[in-house]
């Protein structure tokens, strides 16, 4: 056989070269980078690296969370890291500085990238040390910010609605599924096997039948008497935003749109039975499912009340004081 190509060794010059010819042009939609590792942020894309040594990239013991950067305001930034911390306790990450630091860093990289609309999102990590399995060897917890673009759903999902397939991708057990760590693996997988069968997403049903969540985010129904449903969050993660529209939807529980709004286990029949089914996240917000696996829900188009929920997030995201955390631009 012929030999292949010589595999370059690089110096330190030639690889920092490297780096910023490996710069790809999606990366214009990546503004800043907080690195522990490196003790500051960067907006130089070339620099938004992590050691391999971390225990993040070479066994997946770090947690992470995303907050959503809307008009120069990070939207309900205090919920996300309270389930940020929340998830480092359950995975025994140990925190590098206190909460309060961790949470001007977060500030501080979304006022330096100068951005006033993307996402935020944040890692801790136990740390770089070395590539065995056991944390004892990191020298300790790494965290990570980024400010980057984040995904925009086409109106055509809000205006045509989704469609989504019942995932055979077996659901995290419940203790997994409640820590938002970085291990992905059934996330993407569900998608994957969504898009392979022409759909947007897909359905994780859980050990006992019932209706989980999505790839990454959360579904509810509203019956044919209009009662809001909602799977429990006990094998699922605690969506932020959900918990946000189950708490708005009760306006619309006052103005009779809705009857009620009850968090119960949902069966997959029950939920084709539904008037509506929705997908409810940080990046999808609220949209409308109009089609599970081969059946249509409702009349097979988007229903009211996604539209009225999907009113009042964004409502809230333009003007709930309570639940928006100025960036301090011009501070850094
Ligand atoms: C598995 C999973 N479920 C639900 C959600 C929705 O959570 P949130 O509303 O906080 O984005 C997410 C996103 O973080 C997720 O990854």
């Amino acid at each position: 056989m012929p030999r292949a190509a010589k595999t370059p060794s690089l110096g330190t010059d030639e690889a920092i070269a490297n780096l910023r010819l490996a710069v790809h042009g999606k990366a214009a939609n990546f503004y800043a980078m907080y690195s522990s590792v490196m003790g500051g942020i960067v907006t130089d894309p070339a620099l938004m690296v992590l050691p391999l040594d971390d225990h993040m990239v070479h066994r997946g013991h770090a947690v992470f969370d995303t907050a959503i950067l809307a008009n120069g305001m990070l939207y309900q930034l205090d919920q996300h890291l309270e389930r940020f911390l929340r998830s480092a306790e359950m995975a025994h990450i140990p925190l590098p500085f206190p909460q309060e630091q961790l949470r001007q860093i977060i500030l501080d990289t979304a006022a330096t990238s100068g951005r006033r609309d993307g996402s935020v999102r944040y890692w801790l990590s136990a740390g770089p040390g070395g590539f065995g399995l056991a944390p004892t060897e990191c020298i300790g917890s790494s965290f990570y910010v980024m400010i980057f673009a984040g995904l925009i759903y086409p109106e055509s999902l809000y205006t045509q609605g989704m469609k989504v397939v019942t995932s055979t991708v077996p659901i995290k057990a419940p203790f997994f599924a409640r820590v938002k760590s970085t291990n992905y693996l059934p996330n993407v997988m569900v998608v994957l096997e969504a898009k392979e069968c022409g759909a947007d997403n897909g359905i994780f049903i859980d050990q006992s039948g019932m209706v989980g969540e999505s790839s990454n985010m959360n579904v509810a129904f509203v019956t044919k008497d209009r009662g809001l449903r909602h799977p429990p969050f006990d094998s699922i993660l605690s969506g932020i935003t959900v918990q946000r529209i189950l708490h708005l939807a009760r306006r619309l529980v006052e103005k009779g749109d809705l009857k009620d709004i009850v968090v119960t286990d949902v069966s997959v029949e029950q939920g084709r039975a539904a008037a509506e089914m929705l997908l409810i996240g940080s990046s999808i917000k609220v949209a409308p499912v109009v089609q599970w696996d081969d059946q249509p829900i409702g009349d097979g188009r988007p229903g009211p009340i996604a539209r009225k929920l999907l009113d009042l997030w964004h409502e809230d995201v333009r003007a709930a004081s309570d639940q928006l955390v100025r960036v301090p631009y011009g501070e850094v």
